[in-house]
């Protein structure tokens, strides 16, 4: 399933840019969005991911936001998370971007992760943004006096810290993502369906710029046509197997 060729790409190559979506994370139980199982099948992307959905009903927002905190608590990286953490210790230079707001690279040792869409861990004053934060437990008893959190600078409505749609990414992620981009020699899109922009213009760059492009998916998807190889499985298994590949020809070489 892994040809010869991406691992030597792998192996010369003196920088490796990967972009990560919710398909990573399947593996270890987080929903995905646009899989006919995923979030936006059941949930409505405007009520719960807005600037305009969080104005309208904060509780609901909230609640949400609990929901899938719950989840990410309650769930630990898998192979595909712990292979990238690998894989970043064994190329020179190594970049990891990714669209999930879960922080499971992080729990599987990968650092200096960019986090295109924010993260769900942190939660910031929607009116003066200054950034806050609050245990849990006093979230949850915030929701049985039905108290939303409130800035205690300002006194404006506490958001979670996860871009929302019509708003932009954090400036530094996405110019140091474009860079890791236009700079690489060989890219990885791992479980994205690429139709987000701009984290789906990424790879796009990358192939422009001359590199090996890579997608990692059981399924295809938009970027398909464009890619040098799909890898077309699951990626706990495929990266297991990319990684192992790659330390092993470097092993031969010595
Ligand atoms: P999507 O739900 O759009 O795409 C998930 C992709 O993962 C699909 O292409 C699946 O085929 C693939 N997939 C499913 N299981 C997989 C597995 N085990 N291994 C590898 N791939 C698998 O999720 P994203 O592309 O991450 O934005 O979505 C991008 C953004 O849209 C998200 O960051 C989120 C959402 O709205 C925000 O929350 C701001």
């Amino acid at each position: 399933m892994i040809p010869p060729l991406l691992i030597s790409k792998v192996n010369s190559a003196k920088s490796v840019a990967v972009l990560t979506g919710a398909g990573i994370s399947a593996e270890s139980g987080v929903a995905t969005f646009r899989d006919p199982d995923g979030l936006w099948s059941r949930f409505s992307p405007l009520e719960l991911a807005s600037m305009d959905g969080f104005l309208a009903n904060p509780d609901r927002v909230w609640e949400w936001y609990e929901y899938r905190r719950a989840i990410i608590n309650s769930v630990q990286p898998n192979d595909g998370h712990f292979a990238l953490a690998e894989l970043s210790r064994v190329v020179p230079q190594f970049t990891l971007i990714t669209q999930n707001v879960d922080r499971l690279h992080q729990a599987a040792g990968s650092r200096d992760v960019i986090e295109l869409h924010g993260n769900l861990i942190d939660n910031h004053c929607q009116r003066c943004h200054a950034p806050h934060v609050f245990p849990d437990q006093d979230i949850l008893n915030g929701f049985t006096q039905k108290k939303l959190p409130r800035c205690s600078f300002c006194g404006g409505l506490v958001r979670p810290s996860v871009v929302w749609f019509g708003e932009n990414l954090p400036t530094d992620a996405l110019s140091s993502a474009e860079q890791a981009a236009l700079t690489c020699d060989v890219f990885f899109s791992i479980g994205t369906s690429a139709e987000v922009y701009p984290a789906a213009q990424l790879p796009y760059s990358a192939k422009s710029a001359g590199a090996f492009v890579c997608e990692v998916n059981p399924n295809e998807t938009i970027l398909t046509p464009f890619v040098d190889f799909h890898v077309r499985g699951q990626s706990a298994q495929a990266l297991r197997e990319i990684v192992t590949a790659v330390k092993a020809e470097r092993e031969f070489q010595k």
